[in-house]
């Protein structure tokens, strides 16, 4: 049977304007082949306030404001509503589900953490692309929403829309898991393909800010934070070990330089960004693998994980890790996954 999806959106950055894009242009095919439509009544942005509408915004005229990076270029209309806190807007809409795609923050993952709390407690599911809240709290929201009985769901918080969550629940499920090995960050890998292509850091980093690979502050990024949070992330959901940030060896890009990836250049070698976990030990480094490595063929924004089991030896997954309809896309899948009302 068709179902109608009400969607709250946090942030009209990127990712959510991935999201959107997405359900504008597949809006058909979404209701033919998965009898699914959706409706964006709210969306709630960092500084740029809210908007409300209970019979579903315009999505096109949603895409278009935040081109525009202002939701005042959003038309009026008689039940619309521009005034409501986000807070108040989460608890008192009628919709499934939260969709949280605003910046990430390992300090506390506030607001956001706030934002999904409020959404279990009144009735949504969460669905999030945001690493914060899912890296610092995934057993607490994972009990707050078996408790009202909703679910939280993020594929999008590790590779983007590369289904990396999903293949270890679903497809290793009577594996068991021994260790994870892989490239976790897109901008960092697009950085170092840049410059083994010749280009300059500082460009290269400028390029993948326009691309959509890097987070609001792209430091996380190139100083190995963004990639260790995603090691949380793995850490908590698949091997039920919660960690904190400051137990993981991190490392990051910004001390390599032209002369280091020539010199591996010159040895048959190629510096990549390995995030490496077990479930004794975590570390995201930058590491000289050999160019017949698996990982070494991974270039630009693409991202792969190895996942060691014991049943199956190791199963790697490859392909985009960032951008924006790539994130968008992890969204929707995770949407059309949630169970139907
Ligand atoms: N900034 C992140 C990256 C986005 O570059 O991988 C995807 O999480």
């Amino acid at each position: 049977s068709h179902v109608m999806m009400r969607i709250i959106l946090v942030g009209l950055g990127n990712v959510g304007q991935g999201l959107l894009t997405l359900l504008h242009d597949k809006a058909e095919s979404l209701q033919q082949r998965e009898a699914f439509s959706a409706q964006i009544v709210g969306v709630v942005t960092g500084r740029r306030g809210t908007l409300y509408h209970p019979d579903g915004l315009d999505i096109a005229a949603l895409l278009d404001a935040a081109a525009r990076g202002t939701l005042d270029a959003y038309p009026d209309s008689p039940a619309l509503r521009r005034d409501l806190p986000a807070l108040t807007l989460i608890q008192e809409a009628a919709a499934e589900v939260l969709v949280e795609a605003s910046p990430t923050n390992f300090t506390d993952a506030q607001p956001s953490l706030d934002y999904c709390y409020t959404a279990l407690e009144t009735g949504k599911h969460v669905v999030m692309a945001n690493k914060g809240p899912i890296a610092l709290a995934h057993d607490e929201l994972m009990r707050r929403a078996a408790l009202v009985g909703k679910q939280v769901l993020f594929e999008g918080t590790v590779m983007a829309g590369t289904p990396s969550i999903r293949l270890a629940r679903e497809g290793l499920r009577g594996a068991q898991l021994l260790s994870v090995r892989g490239i976790l960050n897109g901008t960092t890998n697009y950085i170092l393909t840049q410059m083994e292509n010749g280009l300059p850091y500082a460009d290269a980093l400028q390029q993948a800010q326009a691309l959509g690979y890097a987070e609001t502050d792209p430091s996380g990024d190139v100083e190995g934070w963004d990639a260790a949070g995603k090691v949380l992330i793995l850490s908590a959901a698949l091997f039920g070990h919660p960690r904190r940030l400051a137990e993981i060896d991190v490392q990051g890009i910004t001390h390599l330089t032209p002369a280091d990836i020539e010199s591996a250049r010159a040895a048959g070698e190629r510096w990549k960004l390995i995030a490496t976990l077990t479930p004794h030990a975590a570390s995201v480094r930058p590491q000289r693998i050999p160019i017949t490595d698996p990982l070494a063929g991974v270039s630009g924004a693409s991202n792969a994980i190895t996942y060691e089991t014991d049943t199956l030896g190791g199963v790697t997954l490859i392909g985009r890790g960032a951008g924006r309809i790539e994130t968008g896309y992890a969204l929707l899948t995770d949407i059309l996954s949630l169970p139907r009302p």
